[in-house]
């Protein structure tokens, strides 16, 4: 099955990497994408089957507006805030944020816009290979992902025949690392020559999942590993 060229998709964190690849991907083949971000005003230059409109996951009501607007075919978010560091380190706050871009809020994308999606509708959820392979410092972003993991399972129950999937990348060249610039070289050279996959993950690999997720009218309530096989490294 593909998805037809009407159908309306939803990104959340679509502004920048990978969800940005997927826009781009999703709208050259015709199918009309709404990104949800926080600063529409930074969107820069998009196609025209791409629109930006305000949605920030700690803010129901932006949720609210943006389900109004619909309906959706496809709701995927692929939004994360990092509360990274060791537990005796942590700030409260931070740890919340963690858990609204990954966990409450997509929650509340289920409460506000699965009432409103049509048949063989599906929302992907963005997980990540740390709740598999979790390291000292990454305990809130392990236990944020793993929850995803299962709140795919449980949406998947609840809200059948809607299909729910978690997405599950590795380590991937996603811009999200270029920060650490000469030390990114060495993260991805470790990488690679720990996971089966021998390389790090491109937004290709996970732009094909998200596609799978989308279009595959038989899978729902699961996770898919894109990770390289990096959770048994
Ligand atoms: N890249 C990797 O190696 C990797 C590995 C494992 C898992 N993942 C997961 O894959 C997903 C995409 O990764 P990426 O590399 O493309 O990350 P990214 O570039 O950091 O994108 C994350 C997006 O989330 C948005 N966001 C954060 N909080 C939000 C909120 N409250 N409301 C709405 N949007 C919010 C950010 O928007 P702003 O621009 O407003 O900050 C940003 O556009 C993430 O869930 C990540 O955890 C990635």
């Amino acid at each position: 099955m593909t998805t037809p060229s009407n159908a309306r998709v939803l990104i959340v964190g679509g502004g920048s990497g990978i969800g940005r690849a997927l826009a781009l991907a999703l709208a050259s083949n015709s199918i009309h994408v709404v990104i949800g971000a926080r600063r529409p005003e930074q969107a820069g230059d998009l196609p025209a089957k791409v629109s930006v409109v305000h949605l920030d996951l700690q803010n129901e009501d932006s949720i609210a507006a943006v389900a109004s607007s619909g309906p959706f075919n496809h709701v995927i978010s692929l939004a994360a805030a990092h509360a990274n560091g060791a537990v005796t380190d942590l700030d409260r706050a931070a740890i919340v944020t963690a858990f609204d871009a990954k966990v409450i809020g997509p929650i509340l994308l289920a409460k506000h816009l699965a009432p409103h999606m049509p048949a063989g509708g599906s929302f992907v959820f963005f997980s990540g290979v740390a709740a598999w392979a979790p390291a000292p410092g990454l305990s809130v972003m392990a236990t944020a992902n793993g929850a995803v993991a299962f709140l795919a399972e449980a949406l998947a129950v609840e809200l059948a025949p809607l299909r729910v999937v978690a997405i599950s990348p590795g380590i991937i060249d996603s811009g999200t690392w270029d920060h650490l610039g000469e030390a990114k070289r060495d993260l991805f050279a470790s990488t690679a020559a720990k996971n089966p996959a021998r390389r790090v993950g491109s937004v290709q690999d996970i732009v094909a999942a998200v596609r799978l997720a989308m279009e595959n009218g038989f899978l729902t309530g699961t996770t898919l590993h894109i990770d390289g096989g990096g959770r048994l490294a």
